[in-house]
């Protein structure tokens, strides 16, 4: 399962607070987020934290998020160890400041071992440069023999993506009723099951989570393929 965690600024300027007051707000809804997807089971809740778009944005907004993602990871790894949660980051490495490289690699490393669910953060993350990077590697290994590019590419695809275990995500929720997935998890999500909540990020619940499990659920998923035939009663 995937989140787009939207609304935070939205959220800010309607209680008429600082955009910055929107982002604490919002990373302070997860770790009853994360504690309700370990109680219902999910093996692997990813979150959009940053984008690669988003350094589009001002230098202060940068450094705010930033900050909290480092103060988050810092903060919660000891929750972590004890709940079994295991940590993952999926994003670019080389444009993130060495301060917040070092949190978020000490914390995948840390909690490597644990066999809980894996909570992702998805910093500068962006599907367009995973993908990229992917290809490029690939093309790497193809012209230096080592790998021929007609056997199941799609699996070198994969091997190459910043999380190659990450399943492909069955839910995406994007709150904030933005209907759009701005460049995440592209490759992941092909198949995905997407809802929009209008729910503002820094009001996304652990009873928002459930429902939108329940609804979820309700979903009839085909693949492609007709859906089953259901039996009549004789
Ligand atoms: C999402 O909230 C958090 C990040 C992108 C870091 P926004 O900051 O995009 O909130 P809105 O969309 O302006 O309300
Ligand atoms: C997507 O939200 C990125 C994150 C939630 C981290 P944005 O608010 O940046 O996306 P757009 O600009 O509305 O598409
Ligand atoms: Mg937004």
């Amino acid at each position: 399962m995937a989140i787009i965690m939207d609304g935070n600024g939205r959220w800010a300027v309607r209680q008429g607070l600082h955009r910055r007051q929107g982002h604490r707000h919002g990373f302070g809804r997860l770790p009853d987020i994360i504690a309700a997807g370990a109680g219902l089971g999910l093996s692997w809740l990813s979150f959009y934290c940053w984008s690669t778009e988003n350094w589009n944005r001002p230098v202060a907004e940068q450094y705010c998020v930033l900050g909290l993602i480092r103060r988050f990871v810092r903060e919660q790894l000891p929750t972590w160890q004890s709940a079994g949660i295991r940590f993952a980051w999926a994003g670019r490495r080389e444009r993130i400041g060495p301060h917040l490289r070092a949190e978020l690699s000490r914390a995948e490393e840390a909690t490597a071992g644990n066999d809980g669910l894996t909570v992702c953060l998805c910093v500068d993350y962006g599907g367009r440069v995973e993908l990229t990077n992917a290809v490029r590697e690939i093309a790497r290994e193809s012209a230096a023999g080592r790998l021929d590019p007609e056997t199941s590419l799609d699996e070198h695809i994969q091997a190459h993506l910043y999380r190659p275990d990450m399943p492909d995500v069955d839910l995406l929720i994007r709150t904030s009723g933005e209907q759009r997935t701005s460049n995440f998890l592209t490759w992941q999500t092909t198949y995905a099951e997407m809802l929009f909540p209008p729910v503002l990020w820094p009001d996304f619940t652990p009873q928002d989570l459930s429902e939108a499990i329940h609804t979820y659920a309700e979903r009839d998923r085909r693949f492609g393929a007709l859906p089953p035939i259901r039996s009549t009663p004789a």
